[in-house]
């Protein structure tokens, strides 16, 4: 790439890289092992080893290593292997395909004309002029004197999801109802793990509380700035927002110590179901803007299953029975069973974002989502047609799936190794061979689907 860093003294390459605002997929957060860290250091003989299961002895003397491990005492020269995000968070965008922008588009120009109000919805906040001041008016609570606001600002709202791995920020007309912009980032907080258990531990300490908390905060104003700018709107016209993410997110947005929601009888710290000031989470909006948390049921039953059940309307009145599912980083599922309602969450990224596959990665550019097979051939497919960098957990199913039909996994699960080339194409048998003394499939350049228990 070209970039020349200057590290600090016992910096890791990974940390160095992330101040120079490249991000390393790093799951385990430093710890050294998740393994999907690696660097290829020019000179390997000049730098200490970092041993993980993943680098085999050919890798090592070739110069790979754990970028989170690898603290140079010298100029060191390194070649990024693996997934990144390059001037970090801003990926959504990015992540479309071509096909899917244009969609988008003609989604938004078809349906932009039609948009109207829900049936029934009045706004939420009025603003009036009295004596020469203004004066904000929300349901049920006493007028506050706006301080800053113009006579021709029309009012605007915020709808924000703070999601483990993503953040995502909707900024509305409080006078029509309309969704005027929409800007999504990666959450920063990412930099400190990846699940909800990883920054619990690392929210749990004055110092990190305070920069977990501090990211996710100017994460979110980035996007608030965004969504303004997008919409000629000023960020003082924003007079209320509703904030959706599960306890832990919540916590931490708020600057409240997570740490009793990690350990029995997992205690919930914020009040929810009531509005905040906006001060309480940082938010660049109007001093006078309030913000709705919506109910918190448990430590790990969020205001995201919450927000997302009261906007599925029939959901608590339907005799059917319903199920509501919202698969994020962190899952969350809904059942209202003839009345009786039942809610859980689990951690579901780490098993569709391949955390703990060699070859494994979030779904990005190139990174393996399709595999067909007729039994003879094999097909692959990555996001964006791009080279095979790594396998994302629909690619890990499908290739599942597609050796399975083909014979070469059977059905307790062993994979065939090579010279086990009975019945195969020679081109599919070719691409049998050991990794580590573990059976594997070749996909592409360094990418390979491994059997994990080695079969003696
Ligand atoms: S091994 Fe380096 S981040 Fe996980």
């Amino acid at each position: 790439m070209g970039e020349s860093i200057e590290m600090r003294r016992g910096e890791s390459v990974r940390d160095a890289l992330y101040r120079a605002g490249i991000e390393l997929d790093s799951p385990c957060n430093g710890q050294g092992i998740c393994g999907k860290c690696q660097v290829r250091v020019e000179n390997p003989e000049l730098f200490q080893k970092t041993p993980h299961p993943d680098i085999s002895p050919e890798q090592e003397a070739a110069g790979v290593r754990l970028a989170c491990q690898l603290t140079p005492r010298k100029d060191i020269t390194v070649h990024l292997l693996s997934a990144y995000t390059q001037n970090a968070y801003r990926i959504l965008e990015g992540q479309r395909y071509p096909d899917d922008r244009e969609a988008e588009e003609g989604r938004r120009n078809l349906t932009a004309p039609e948009r109207k109000s829900p049936e029934g919805w009045r706004p939420a906040v009025r603003v009036t002029e009295a004596g020469g001041r203004f004066w904000l008016y929300y349901d049920g609570l006493e007028p506050r004197q706006l301080i800053v606001w113009h006579k021709n600002w029309p009012p605007r709202g915020l709808a924000i999801d703070i999601g483990t791995t993503t953040l995502v920020v909707t900024l509305i007309s409080l006078d029509t109802c309309q969704e005027l912009s929409t800007a999504s980032s990666m959450n920063p907080q990412g930099q400190y793990g990846h699940d909800v258990v990883r920054r619990i531990q690392g929210g749990s300490t004055p110092e990190g509380l305070e920069k977990l908390s501090g990211c996710v905060r100017a994460g979110l104003n980035e996007l608030i700035d965004e969504v303004c700018r997008d919409s000629q709107t000023r960020n003082d016209q924003i007079l209320d927002v509703v904030i959706g993410g599960n306890t832990t997110m919540l916590q931490l947005a708020a600057g409240i110590d997570p740490e009793p929601l990690g350990r029995v009888p997992f205690t919930v710290g914020i009040e929810s179901g009531l509005t905040y000031p906006s001060s309480r989470f940082g938010l660049s909006v109007n001093p006078a803007a309030r913000v709705y948390i919506p109910p918190v049921v448990h430590a790990y039953i969020g205001a995201d299953i919450s927000a997302g059940l009261l906007v599925c309307q029939g959901f608590f009145e339907s005799d059917q029975s319903v199920l509501f599912v919202d698969v994020g980083t962190n899952g969350e599922m809904g059942l209202n069973a003839g009345g009786k309602c039942l809610m859980t969450s689990t951690a579901a990224g780490p098993a569709f974002e391949g955390m703990n596959i060699s070859s494994g990665g979030r779904a990005q550019i190139g990174s393996l989502e399709r595999v067909y097979t007729n039994g003879l051939e094999i097909i692959f497919k990555s996001i964006g047609n791009a080279p095979i960098k790594s396998i994302c957990g629909s690619g890990i199913i499908d290739i599942t799936a597609a050796l399975l039909k083909m014979g070469i996994i059977d059905g307790s699960g062993r994979m065939r190794r090579p010279g086990e080339t009975d019945g195969l194409p020679a081109d599919v048998a070719a691409r049998l061979c050991e990794i580590n003394g573990r059976a594997a499939f070749h996909i592409e350049d360094e990418v390979y689907f491994t059997q994990e228990v080695l079969y003696l």
